[in-house]
């Protein structure tokens, strides 16, 4: 296969450590890659003020994928990177599934998929301030639900299902969130009619959370909303191992613009530069992202040696070069 081109952001904190180790394998894989490599992320900001210049995001659009480590650092205003890099990034690229699969450790290895719809709800940016910094002061942060947009989601979902074991579970907030919800519900259930081989199910968020931690086993796929998705899968690394094992892919599955994988944890600025964090979640991101790009017998040799190692200690580097002994060509 021709060489893929990668756009590398390694970011903040832990964040080029992890994503050294990623690399690392996908080598010891045998897989060819051409690597364009982009300093970005809090301490770039902090340094020059650069979050992310559109020339770099039209390079970007040059890329067969982008593998980002996590970015975030002590000294940034909130929001800052967030918006200006990671959620610019999701959103002028329109990578629209956020999918971040679990595997339950000891569970007989059951495991599980969300998808998050990646563009809307909450996350778009709409509201503002009235009479800012006055005791009448007011905040609105209102969410954005498109037809289109809830329907790319859930029929991906249903797509993915059907590859698997044929479940897909809606999670919102119906019963409160009476237009988003509704708007969800009804395009859930008119996709549903085009899967009549697929089961569905219902949990509203709070009780999603419940099952998540006493019955995950319940779930073959979930599909919900940006900002459900985004907690619901920290729980989601909580209860399968930690969320140094979290892996996620940022996707355009039309492949109009190249997809971005990164693990979900952040920058832990705490233990940067201690080699003391768990690369896996960027390697097994690393995985998704060959994956995504064809490479089906490395993407799947790389996921099964992190899943068999889920439980490997030592520094950054250790569990780097062990996973890259354990699959090299
Ligand atoms: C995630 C992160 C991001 C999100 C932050 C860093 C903007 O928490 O990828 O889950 O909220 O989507
Ligand atoms: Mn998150």
């Amino acid at each position: 296969m021709a060489k893929h081109k990668i756009a590398v952001v390694g970011g903040d904190g832990i964040g080029p450590e992890v994503i050294a180790e990623g690399l690392k394998v996908i080598a010891a894989a045998g897989v060819e890659t051409e690597l364009t490599h982009y300093d970005l992320g809090g301490a770039r900001y902090l340094n020059d003020g650069t979050v992310l210049p559109d020339e770099v995001l039209a390079e970007w659009r040059d890329h067969d994928a982008i593998y980002l480590g996590a970015v975030g650092a002590p000294g940034v205003p909130p929001g800052v990177i967030e918006r200006g890099l990671l959620l610019k990034m999701r959103f002028e690229l329109d990578l629209y599934i956020n999918r971040r699969p679990f595997l339950l450790k000891g569970d007989n290895g059951h495991d599980f998929v969300v998808i998050r719809e990646n563009t809307e709800g909450t996350y778009a940016g709409e509201g503002g301030f009235l009479r800012k910094n006055t005791p009448f002061e007011i905040a609105t942060q209102g969410s954005v639900n498109t037809r289109m947009g809830a329907e790319r989601a859930i029929r991906y979902a249903f797509e993915l299902a059907q590859t698997r074991n044929n479940h897909v579970t809606l999670c919102h907030k119906t019963n409160v969130l009476t237009f988003s919800g509704d708007l969800w519900e009804r395009t859930f259930n008119d996709v549903a009619k085009e899967f009549p081989t697929v089961e569905t199910a219902y949990n509203h968020v709070d009780a999603a959370c419940i099952y998540f931690v006493q019955d995950p086993q319940r779930y073959d796929v979930i599909v919900t909303d940006n900002l459900f998705g985004d907690i619901l899968t920290d729980l989601g690394g909580a209860v399968s191992g930690g969320i140094g094992l979290a892996s996620s892919a940022n996707m355009d599955p039309t492949r109009n613009a190249p997809s971005m994988f990164e693990p979900v944890h952040g920058s832990a600025p705490d233990i940067a530069g201690q080699n003391k964090a768990n690369p896996i979640a960027a390697i097994l991101s690393g995985a998704m992202m060959l994956e995504f790009l064809g490479e089906t017998d490395a993407a799947a040799t790389i996921t099964a040696a992190c899943n068999a190692n889920l439980d490997a200690t030592g520094s950054t580097t250790d569990i780097g070069d062990m996973l890259a002994e354990a699959v090299r060509q």
